[in-house]
């Protein structure tokens, strides 16, 4: 299969994120043909600091190499050194209905309260969409938050198939798995999130070991002292237990029998230092990879293999629409 997935250049990347959807794309690499886009056009959809951008840009792409996805088996590239998805976007853009843009709920939320918002907001699913439908995707692995634009995504490549023959691979979402749907620590009933304004609510991957015992140690729990999976009425130590089983690989319900009669302060103490133990090596690849010559090299090999695919679609897609002189 061919899968296509595309991470914003974003600070602040926490084991939510990692268990829900880094740690499968890494699986995926082995017996796909994967690409892994930095979609920083779509970062700029928002305004910003130019600077800053650039260094996220490698931020992540260093990041995503020390958790284990290997340049040499993926394809990982910034979105744009690969001028094909700006020149697809347009194209689909065209077949693209202003009404169902508008019914977009992540366009709804973003501009609410604004009177005007920038274009890009409103076409960002297309920009998308263009990102998929460039690479021939079979599968595109999202967070449950993406479900909009993956079936806008379906609903633009159906649309031009019809009418103009079969330009363009229909993709599947593959919707990354709830049940390692990380809480935030200080908030259990809500997500963990990049941008909560209490860096303890997240353990981000790059926390120092001194951050991330104080966020488990200072984790929201409960007074009935029982280490039990209960989400309902005990969010936090079921929280908790989902990360000790994730990092442990042990199965809850073992976790719990080896806790059974233990107070939360050791269960916290042992959990942190897991995590500790866990997010070590990916820290200390990522300091090697972040400052070392091979991350531009590696970024600049995968946007020459992205644009050769590219190109290949785009000369194709040009020909079903009758584009350019020839
Ligand atoms: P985002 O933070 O929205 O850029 O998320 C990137 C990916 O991480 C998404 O595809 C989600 O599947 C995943 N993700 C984000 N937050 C969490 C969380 N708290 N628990 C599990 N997965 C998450
Ligand atoms: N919109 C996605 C997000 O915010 C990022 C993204 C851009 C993406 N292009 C993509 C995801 C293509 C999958 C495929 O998470």
């Amino acid at each position: 299969m061919r899968v296509f997935s595309g991470v914003q250049p974003t600070g602040n990347i926490h084991i939510g994120n990692y268990l829900g959807a880094l740690r499968q794309f890494v699986e995926l690499q082995d017996e796909n043909a994967c690409v892994y886009c930095i979609v920083d056009m779509h970062a700029i959809t928002v305004p910003k600091d130019a600077a800053l951008l650039r260094e996220n840009i490698l931020d992540v792409a260093a990041l995503y190499m020390a958790v284990g996805i290997d340049p040499k088996k993926s394809v990982v590239f910034v979105q744009s050194d690969v001028p094909g998805h700006a020149e697809l976007a347009w194209i689909l853009m065209c077949n693209t209905y202003t009404g169902e843009l508008a019914r977009m709920t992540q366009f709804k939320e973003k501009s609410r309260g604004n009177e005007s918002a920038p274009a890009g907001l409103f076409t960002y699913p297309v920009l998308m969409a263009a990102d998929i439908l460039l690479y021939d995707s079979d599968v595109v692995p999202v967070g449950n938050d993406q479900t909009q634009h993956i079936e806008i995504c379906r609903d633009i490549a159906i649309r031009v198939n019809n009418r103009y023959g079969k330009v363009f691979v229909v993709p599947e979402g593959r919707f990354l798995k709830e049940g390692a749907r990380i809480m935030s620590l200080d908030d259990p009933v809500s997500k963990m999130s990049k941008s909560a304004e209490n860096p303890l609510s997240r353990i981000s991957l790059l926390d120092d070991e001194t951050k991330i015992r104080k966020s488990v140690m200072k984790s929201t729990t409960d007074s009935d002292g029982l280490i039990r999976f209960d989400p309902a009425n005990k969010p936090g130590v079921s929280n908790l237990l989902n990360i000790y089983s994730a990092f442990s690989g042990q199965p809850v319900s073992d976790i719990e029998k080896k806790y059974e009669g233990v107070g939360y302060g050791t269960f916290k103490k042992e959990l942190a230092e897991l995590t500790v133990d866990a997010l070590a090596p990916i820290r200390k690849s990522y300091e090697d990879i972040r400052r070392s010559e091979e991350l531009r090299a590696a970024l600049k090999d995968g946007a020459e293999r992205a644009n050769a695919v590219a190109e290949r679609t785009m000369a194709r897609v040009k020909d079903f629409f009758g584009l350019g002189a020839k």
